[in-house]
């Protein structure tokens, strides 16, 4: 059965480029983001990986660990790890773990065969403190994720968690969000010291909290 948001995220203990690795102990009571990519030395991924590596401080703001995954051993990370300094210009700083018998690949669901046969698409399991599965992206073998998103659905995951408020559409840090449904007037007058604007009963803005 495919894993839905809201799952406890499956807990393994695999080989990594960091050594060995238990999800839900490394994770701790941080957030953490998982990401398959398809195959070490194929060109995306260089791109990816590397461009993972550059936003590591961004990550650790959020108090989010980042693990890579693909179906090639760490002997091959450990080789292509120096492909990805020497063109991305900055070294491997995050575990890629080795998952060659597709163990953790099948239990998440990163196998796609109608659109790679035997490889990893590229997936991103957003982690909670709770464990469970916050959010799910998937993408084609052939199109490179945009990271700064991901670091932008971070941020709205971590308001909703730590202060009740949605994101709109195309929401950026220092937008204006939205109060939750569950939040009544009342409480959100108390909950919102900086006020909000009710444009319908149940649409309403409010500065971002933790500005
Ligand atoms: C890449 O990373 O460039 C890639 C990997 C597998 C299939 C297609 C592209």
């Amino acid at each position: 059965m495919s894993i839905q948001l809201g799952d406890t995220a499956p807990d393994f203990t695999a080989d990594s480029t960091a050594g060995s690795i238990s999800l839900h102990d490394y994770l701790g009571d941080g957030w953490g983001i998982l990401f398959s990519h398809p195959k070490d030395y194929t060109p995306v991924c260089t791109t990816e990986l590397g461009t993972v590596a550059k936003l590591k401080g961004d990550f650790e703001k959020r108090n989010c660990k980042v693990i890579g995954l693909s179906v090639d051993s760490v002997e091959d990370h450990n080789g292509w790890a120096a492909d990805i300094e020497e063109t991305q210009g900055v070294a491997l700083n995050f575990p890629l773990l080795a998952d060659p018998d597709r163990k953790i690949a099948e239990m998440y669901g990163m196998i796609h065969p109608k659109a790679l046969a035997t490889l990893t698409v590229r997936s991103v399991f957003v982690i909670g403190p709770d464990k469970t599965v916050k959010l799910m992206i998937t993408y084609p073998a052939a199109t490179g994720r945009n990271f700064d998103e991901i670091l932008r659905v971070l941020d709205s995951l971590q308001l909703t968690a730590n202060h009740s408020v949605a994101t709109p559409a195309n929401w950026k840090d220092g937008d204006d969000v939205i109060i939750v449904p569950s939040v009544s007037d009342e409480d959100a007058k108390a909950k919102f010291p900086k006020g909000f604007k009710a444009l319908k009963p149940y649409l309403r803005v409010t500065p971002q909290p933790n500005r």
